[in-house]
C-alpha cells in the first residue's frame, strides 16, 4: 500500500486557525506523520524524536495556497482584451482561443507550460476548468496528476450561444461527452478528481442542465461554474430563464447548487439579498476574484459582507480574467479592492486585513479539499517553503515578514512545496 510521508519541518511558521487569528512561531518545528499534521511544536516531542528533520531555519513556513477558480486553457492567452467587458471577452478571445484544444498536440503544448508554472507557484491544490473536448481535458488531467498537486478539473458543457467551433450540438451529446468523460477518469488518478462543469447559464440550455443535475445527484460529484459577475450577463439570464428571481435559481432549479454535493460559484460581485441567502443556505462556496473583477469591469465583490454573515468564501486566480496565476497576489487585490469598496460605495464596510485574505487563500479554499489549509493537529499536509532573505529587514516580525511575503515574494522565492506530505521539489 502507499504510504505517505513522516518527518519535521523546521522553520519561522505561520498559518491561520480561523478568519481573525494567525498563528506565527518562530524557529519551531512542525510534524507531519503519514500526511497529516500533528501541530506545531517549540521542541520536538518524545514520540516524534525519530523523524527526519528538515531544517528551513530562518525560511517562512505556511500552508499551501489554494485556486478555486482558473482556466487552464486560457493560461495562453492572459493579457489580452483587457479592454473589453465580459461576454465581448468571451466572444472575441475566450470562445475562439479554446476551440483550438479540439487539438491534442496544442493542448499537450499549452497545458504543459500551464502546470509547470503551477507547479512552481505557491498554490498547491486547484479547481480547474478545462474546455468542452474530452481528450484534451483528460491530457490537463494526466499533467496535473503527474505534478503532484491536488486538483479537481471539469469538462466544460456548453450546447448554446456560443460560436459554432467551440459548442456541442445539443444537450444529448454534453451528455454523452461527459459520461464518457467520467468514465475514463473518476477512479483513474490519487490527486485529480472530476467536477461537473456547466460554463454558465447562458451556455446551457434547460435539458443540458437538467441532465447534470441528476449525474451530480446519482454519482455524488461537485459542481463548479459562475454566477453573477456582470451586469449585462445578469440579464441575459433573466431573459433566458423567466421567473427565476435570482441568477443562482437558474442553478438551484436543477439541483446544481449545492444541494446535492459541494459546489463552487465563482464571483457573486452582484448577487442580492436573496441569491445571498440561497448561497448561505446552500453553503456554496464564493470564489472571490478580484483581479478578474477589476480586468473585465466587472465590479467590487463585498467580501466583508459575505464574511460577517458567514459565508463559505476563498480566492480564486480565475486566468485568463485574471492576468496572475498568483494567489499572494490575489490576496493583495482581495485587500486593495475591498479599501475602494469601503471609500467609494459603502462607509460602513470595512477593508479585508492581512489576516483575512491570508485565510481566504488558505483555510477559506482549502475546505472545500476538506481539512486542509492549515497546520492544526488533523489538517493534510501541504506546506511551502518560501526564502523573504530579499525583502527581509531585522526589524521585521514574522507576521510583518509575511505580510511583505504576500505583497513582494516572486516565484523563485519558493523554494520547497510539500502536498500531501509528499515533496514536489
Ligand atoms: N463566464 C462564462 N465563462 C467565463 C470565463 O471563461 N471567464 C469568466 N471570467 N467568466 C465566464
Ligand atoms: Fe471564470
Amino acid at each position: 500500500m502507499f504510504m505517505r510521508a513522516s518527518f519535521i519541518i523546521k522553520g519561522d511558521i505561520c498559518y491561520s486557525e480561523n478568519l481573525e487569528n494567525l498563528t506565527t512561531r518562530e524557529n519551531s518545528y512542525l510534524v507531519c506523520v503519514e500526511g497529516y499534521s500533528c501541530g506545531v511544536f517549540d521542541k520536538i516531542p518524545d514520540e516524534y524524536k525519530d523523524l527526519e528533520v528538515c531544517d528551513y531555519s530562518d525560511k517562512l513556513i505556511i500552508p499551501g495556497l489554494i485556486d478555486l477558480h482558473v482556466h487552464a486553457p486560457q493560461y495562453h492567452f492572459r493579457g489580452l482584451g483587457m479592454d473589453l467587458e465580459l461576454l465581448d471577452w468571451l466572444n472575441t478571445y475566450t470562445f475562439p482561443h479554446e476551440a483550438k484544444y479540439i487539438d491534442t498536440e496544442y493542448a499537450k503544448k499549452t497545458y504543459e507550460k500551464f502546470v509547470g508554472d503551477l507547479v512552481s507557484s505557491a498554490t498547491t491544490r486547484a479547481v480547474v476548468f478545462a474546455t468542452l473536448h474530452v481528450p484534451s481535458t483528460i491530457i490537463l488531467m494526466d499533467m496535473l496528476e503527474n505534478s503532484g498537486l491536488v486538483s479537481y478539473v471539469g469538462k466544460v458543457n456548453m450546447d448554446r450561444n456560443s460560436i459554432p467551433e467551440l459548442q456541442e450540438v445539443c444537450a444529448r451529446e454534453s451528455i454523452e461527452n461527459t459520461i464518457k468523460w467520467l468514465d475514463e477518469t473518476k477512479v483513474k488518478y490519487k490527486n485529480t478528481y472530476p467536477i461537473i462543469t456547466p460554463r454558465f447559464t447562458p451556455s446551457c440550455t434547460d435539458e443540458l442542465m437538467e441532465s447534470l443535475g441528476k449525474i451530480t445527484k446519482e454519482e455524488k460529484l461537485p459542481v463548479q461554474s459562475h454566477l453573477s459577475e456582470n451586469q449585462s450577463e445578469i440579464e441575459w439570464v433573466k431573459e433566458l430563464c423567466p421567473g427565476t428571481k435570482c441568477y443562482g435559481e437558474s442553478y438551484d432549479r436543477f439541483r446544481l447548487f449545492g444541494e446535492y454535493s459541494k459546489t463552487i460559484m465563482a464571483h457573486c460581485v452582484w448577487s442580492d439579498e436573496y441569491e445571498r441567502k440561497l448561497l448561505k443556505d446552500r453553503g456554496v462556496y464564493i470564489a472571490h476574484c478580484p483581479d478578474s473583477n477589476m480586468n473585465l469591469s466587472s465590479g467590487i465583490a463585498p467580501i466583508r459582507k459575505y464574511l460577517e454573515e458567514g459565508q463559505r468564501v476563498g480566492l480564486g486566480s480565475d486566468v485568463a480574467g485574471g492576468a496572475y496565476l498568483s494567489i499572494f497576489r490575489q490576496m493583495t487585490d482581495a485587500i486593495q479592492v475591498s479599501k475602494l469598496f469601503w471609500r467609494l460605495i459603502d462607509g460602513n464596510s470595512s477593508p479585508l486585513k492581512v489576516e483575512e485574505v491570508f485565510y481566504l487563500g488558505t483555510l477559506g479554499g482549502g475546505e472545500f479539499f476538506g481539512k486542509v489549509g492549515s497546520f492544526e493537529r488533523g489538517y493534510e499536509l501541504d506546506v511551502v517553503v518560501i526564502d523573504d532573505s530579499e525583502y527581509r529587514t531585522e526589524d521585521l516580525n514574522l507576521r510583518q515578514r509575511l505580510e511583505r511575503t504576500i505583497y513582494l515574494s516572486q516565484h523563485k522565492d519558493i523554494k520547497h512545496k510539500f502536498v500531501r506530505g509528499n515533496k514536489i521539489f
